[in-house]
């Protein structure tokens, strides 16, 4: 393929990835948005893979690699369960991060890739590569450690060393001093070590700043780390001369940050101190275990099926606030077979979903749209978190950080000031869940306790089920 071919491909491929993103910004027209992305991403590696970059002997390497790399993606995408899919983004995050640096290496120890050049080209050129590990490094860790978080096998609570902000600058310095080192070095070997000390204070730098973050802020740092993979991707163009990738990266870096922007704005959070990690804690305190501290005052009250339906067929207004737990029971298609028949009853049901809700942004509303819930009845938090007074019943499925009245009445809590939906000012609030457990930010839920709210205990599609059975007699 010629050089003016393989360009105008990739700008094809990038109004293909714009389209995409502007497609995914709304439910309706998601589908089409990865339509444009595959697409635009086939256009890209087809241009890239015949483009005039490969010589035919690189062929069999880049055909092996993609064998191997698709059939981990298909195998990952078959078997992976939707409560997976914020770790699995995790993980691939990380392999962004992981490349990113990896390239950087390789294109340092390459004689090809700067035997050519001199003064302000090599240096542009080595800066490229300085910055492009540092990203990658910091998007790597940190992203194995957002895997551990959402996948469980790393506690929740974040981890505060003391003098920690004193240790970022510290190691920020240092990467400033290596850096000059690096781009002083007269040989390869000499700037082999500065390069190498930088890249593990970033691993580490990245460590620590995700242990540090408590559970209910993980979704801010889940985005910035996606917008994180964006620039180390963009990085990772610059030192192999590929515009596709440059401005592919900086699409998924600028969305990502403007993703963590709305997040941060809805968890009430400043965007400095997401990056400088340990935000959320209160004082700086570690989030107290569930269970630890003030039992919240009052009685939980159970209801069964039978007395859920009798309530919810009583009411002419309805509000069901989907969390994680409608997500592990995958009880989104009784949900909407619930709303159906009320509906046709003349109750108006209405769903409010928390920028946060389950564990991935969107979480909720891709789960609804898969049920065919109509999109008209999908209301954002602040459309209708004034109108649960006028609600007959608030019904809670599978949620609980996200309900907590703790984060406006308790300032010491780990939540306080994270907004919430308002459920407890509705005459009457149901929550559907296993236990007493608390939610992933492990704070103990007031809203159990309060006089007018009843608590439905059990699995949320075998109790959906029983409920719809009774309200369909
Ligand atoms: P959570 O606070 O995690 O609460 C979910 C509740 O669902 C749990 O308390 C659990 O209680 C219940 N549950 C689990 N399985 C269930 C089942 N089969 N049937 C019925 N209930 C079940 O969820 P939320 O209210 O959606 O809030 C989201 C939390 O995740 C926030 O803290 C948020 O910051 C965090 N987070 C969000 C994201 C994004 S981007 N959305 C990313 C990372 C973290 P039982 O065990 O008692 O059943």
């Amino acid at each position: 393929m010629s050089s003016g071919l393989a360009t105008v491909s990739y700008i094809g491929a990038t109004i293909l990835f714009i389209l995409s993103l502007g497609g995914l910004s709304h439910p309706e027209s998601s589908r089409r948005g990865n339509l444009y992305g595959m697409i635009g991403m086939t256009v890209a590696v087809l241009a890239t893979v015949f483009g005039p970059q490969v010589t035919a002997g690189g062929y069999a390497w880049i055909i092996g690699a993609m064998v191997v790399g698709a059939s981990i993606g298909l195998y990952a995408a078959r078997t992976v369960k939707m409560t997976q899919m914020p770790e699995l983004v995790a993980l691939m995050h990380s392999l962004v991060g992981l490349a990113a640096a990896l390239v950087g290496f390789a294109n340092y120890i390459d004689p090809a890739a700067s035997s050519h050049l001199s003064g302000a080209e090599k240096v542009i050129h080595e800066v490229e590569i300085y910055v492009g590990i540092l990203i990658g490094a910091v998007t790597f860790s940190g992203s194995i450690i957002a895997f551990g978080k959402l996948s469980g096998k790393i506690g929740g609570s974040p981890l505060l060393l003391p003098g920690r902000h004193w240790m970022n600058l510290a190691g920020l310095l240092v990467i400033i001093y290596f850096g000059r080192e690096f781009i002083h070095a007269e040989t390869i070997s000499a700037g082999m070590m500065p390069l190498i000390i930088m890249t593990v204070i970033s691993l580490l730098f990245g460590i620590h700043m995700v242990m540090a973050i408590g559970g209910a802020d993980m979704p801010v740092v889940v985005s910035m780390l996606n917008s994180y993979s964006g620039w180390a991707a963009a990085a990772t163009g610059f030192m192999l001369s590929n515009d596709l990738l440059i401005v592919t990266g900086a699409l998924v870096g600028s969305s990502g940050a403007i993703l963590s922007y709305i997040m941060c704005k809805a968890m009430n959070r400043h965007f400095v101190s997401v990056i400088a990690g340990g935000f959320g804690t209160g004082s700086g305190a570690p989030a107290k275990p569930s269970g630890e501290g003030a039992q919240p005052a009052g009685e939980v009250v159970s209801v069964n099926a039978a007395e859920t339906a009798e309530l919810l067929r009583d009411s002419k207004n309805v509000i069901i606030v989907p969390g994680y737990g409608m997500a592990v029971a995958q009880a989104q298609h009784t949900v909407y077979e619930i709303t159906k028949l009320l509906r046709e009853k003349g109750v108006n049901v209405r769903f409010g979903i928390h920028p946060v809700a389950g564990r991935m942004p969107g979480h909720m509303n891709v789960l609804l749209a898969e049920a065919k819930v109509p999109y008209d009845i999908v209301l954002e938090m602040d459309e209708l978190n004034e109108d649960f007074p006028d609600t007959d019943v608030a019904m809670v499925i599978g949620a609980n950080d996200i309900v907590n009245p703790a984060a406006q009445d308790d300032p010491a809590s780990p939540i306080a000031g994270m907004p919430v939906l308002e459920v407890w000012k509705a005459k009457n609030s149901i929550v559907m869940k296993r236990s007493m457990a608390s939610g992933y930010a492990g704070v103990d839920n007031p809203l159990f306790y309060k006089e007018n709210n009843r608590m439905l205990f059990g699995d949320a599609k075998k109790m959906l089920d029983e409920v719809l059975v009774v309200l369909k007699t």
